[in-house]
């Protein structure tokens, strides 16, 4: 599956993408935004085992955010199950030298689009971390609508701060 978006090609991590992965990942100001199990310092070995999990099991739920054919960061849906096997869980991140073009205002709308058009679904959601204004935006401008602040619902960096629960209901 490829969607091919004004601003990037969203694909599926395939081998290869190891060097960029790492490259971009490598970011505490991506690290901070996002949970724990996404490593940091990000090194090679992490983006090997990234792009295996990734490339053999999540080709249709998760997608490298490729610019001139470069993997600089990935969005992706996570299902959810039991009584919420209806809903999906959005998720991105991209290299901070691309930050600002609206990569990821596109890449979350196509995904969701995609998301909605492929699963059985009747949910989308994403919770931000309080201070995430951008990543709030790019929500907000993809139909997605604030629904509850989790008040000190998450520590990240040592410390408690608040979540933003988002979602695109249609
Ligand atoms: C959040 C992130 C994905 C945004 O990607 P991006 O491609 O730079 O986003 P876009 O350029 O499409 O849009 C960003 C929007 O936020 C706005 N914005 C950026 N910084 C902002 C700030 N500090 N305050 C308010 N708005 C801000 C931009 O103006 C833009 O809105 P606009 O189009 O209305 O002008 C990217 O910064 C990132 O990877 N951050 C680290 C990881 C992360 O936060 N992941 C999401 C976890 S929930």
């Amino acid at each position: 599956m490829e969607l091919r978006l004004k601003n990037s090609v969203l694909r599926p991590w395939k081998l290869g993408d190891e060097p960029s992965l790492e490259k971009h990942a490598n970011n505490r100001k991506i690290w901070i935004n996002v949970r724990d199990h996404f490593p940091h310092p990000y090194t090679r070995g992490d983006a090997m085992r990234w792009v295996q999990h990734a490339s053999l099991y999540l080709h249709e739920t998760v997608f490298a955010i490729t610019v001139d054919g470069v993997a600089v960061g990935s969005i992706g849906l996570v299902a959810k199950d039991d009584v919420y096997r209806k809903s999906m869980e959005i998720g991105y991140w991209l290299g901070e030298e691309f930050w600002g073009r609206g990569i990821v205002s596109e890449a979350v709308g196509a995904v969701t689009a995609y998301g909605f058009d492929r699963f059985d679904i009747v949910r989308i959601y994403a919770d931000v971390f309080d201070r995430n204004l951008a990543s709030a935006r790019v929500l907000e401008k993809n139909g997605y609508v604030l629904e509850a602040r989790l008040k000190r619902a998450v520590v990240k960096d040592g410390m408690i701060t608040d979540a933003l629960l988002y979602a695109n209901v249609p």
